[in-house]
């Protein structure tokens, strides 16, 4: 009975979805803000202020029409307890060249599930799901952006077969 109370079942976004889904975008932000070991990333109190969660949502949708892209939620009987996104990524010749191989790319954008629905194998699922979605449109590739400092991320990633390819570099507090 109770692995029947906490099944998580995983399906497309809807509009109903939205206020939750904003809030869980703040959080998501508050939780990369709270791992940033030089402490750039601007937390939850000030995102409020901007409305972040309402914009992040709706480039993010607006982000996945555009590309042939799916964002899916993952919920249990209490409600949503994690989210992710993904979208073909549009290729012109010259990538085509610098990847390698000319084949079709996937994109996981965003990934997120609530801290005490973690561990459970929720984002294993929620990728899955997302792979899968991206396979069927021709995508034999899979990419996907993730905070240096996040090492749990990382490390659920690399069991999921990811590995590293790209690094991006920054220097800061420069003077002007
Ligand atoms: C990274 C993140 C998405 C992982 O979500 P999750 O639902 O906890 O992931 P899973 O449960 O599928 O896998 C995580 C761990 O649980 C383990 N696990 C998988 N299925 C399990 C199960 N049925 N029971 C217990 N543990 C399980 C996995 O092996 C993994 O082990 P680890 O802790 O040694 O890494 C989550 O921590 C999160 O939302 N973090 C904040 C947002 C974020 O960082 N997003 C990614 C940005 S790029």
């Amino acid at each position: 009975m109770a692995a029947l109370k906490t099944a998580v079942r995983i399906r497309r976004y809807s509009n109903h979805d939205r206020a939750v889904i904003e809030r869980m975008f703040e959080n998501f932000q508050d939780y990369l803000a709270s791992v940033d070991d030089i402490r750039r990333l601007v937390r939850k109190n000030a995102l409020r202020r901007l409305d972040y969660g309402r914009a992040y949502l709706n480039k993010t949708l607006k982000d996945i029409s555009e590309n042939n892209g799916v964002f899916y939620v993952a919920e249990n009987s209490r409600g949503i307890v994690g989210f992710v996104a993904a979208r073909m990524v549009k290729q012109d010749k010259i990538d085509a060249i610098e990847i390698g191989r000319k084949e079709s790319i996937g994109e996981i954008t965003e990934l997120y599930v609530t801290q005490s629905q973690r561990g459970k194998g929720t984002a294993q699922k929620l990728m899955g799901i997302a792979e899968k979605y991206l396979n069927d449109k021709g995508c034999t590739h899979m990419k996907l952006n993730v905070f240096a400092p996040n090492m749990r991320a990382r490390r659920f990633y690399q069991k999921l077969g990811y590995t590293e390819r790209m690094l991006e570099l920054g220097k800061y507090n420069l003077t002007k």
